[in-house]
């Protein structure tokens, strides 16, 4: 099922919330992107109910997901969008997809509940990304501050070779 109101700058693409239908999906996508921490199924689909308010999927024109943005407003922080995993199958990528995701995920959520700020973490070595949340951030105007949030020895030890998680917070510059 498309989901209403679904819209994309993308051409064939549509962008609209995520469906419990959507979560084994996401998964997928999630495990072929190469460089996402992949979760389990069981947690996309529980994503894909509780938080599809915050997420977004890129669907092509047959309905089947090629890219998405998950999200979650922080409980303390109500107006802070975290983005959390954001990925855009191979076939799709550079073309646009992850920054219209994150364009319509913020203007449905500023709508829907105010927004002041988004973060995400980039680890160092994901240029991509970088490029992305800066790319985000000079379209809409806003500032780009950045912190360590999660440094390597944060991780069990099984994760080890972990790169520190940088806090990106991105907001409209200080008056
Ligand atoms: C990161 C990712 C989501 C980007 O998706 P995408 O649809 O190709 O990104 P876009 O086409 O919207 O590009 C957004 C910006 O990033 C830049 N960019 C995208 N891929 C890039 C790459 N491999 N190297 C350098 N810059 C890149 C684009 O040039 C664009 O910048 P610009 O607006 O200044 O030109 C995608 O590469 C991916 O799925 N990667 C694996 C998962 C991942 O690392 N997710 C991010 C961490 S949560």
């Amino acid at each position: 099922m498309t989901t209403a109101h679904a819209t994309s700058p993308i051409k064939d693409l549509t962008i609209g919330r995520a469906e419990v239908a959507d979560g084994a999906e996401l998964w997928r996508i999630a495990r072929g992107s190469g460089d996402l921490d992949l979760n389990s199924p069981y947690s996309y689909l529980l994503w894909c109910r509780d938080f599809a308010d915050t997420t977004a999927v890129a669907r092509d024109a047959s309905g089947r997901p090629v890219g998405f943005v998950t999200g979650y407003l922080r409980p303390e922080a109500p107006r802070t969008l975290f983005v959390w995993q954001v990925a855009v199958e191979d076939s799709h990528r550079g073309t646009g997809v992850a920054g219209a995701l994150l364009d319509a995920l913020s203007a449905r959520v500023a709508a829907e509940h105010g927004l002041s700020l988004v973060e995400a973490t980039v680890t160092p070595g994901n240029v991509a990304s970088d490029r992305l949340f800066r790319s985000y951030a000079r379209r809409h105007g806003a500032v780009v501050t950045r912190e360590v949030l999660f440094p390597p020895a944060a991780f069990p030890p099984a994760d080890a070779s972990h790169e520190p998680e940088v806090l990106y917070r991105i907001a409209p510059p200080a008056r």
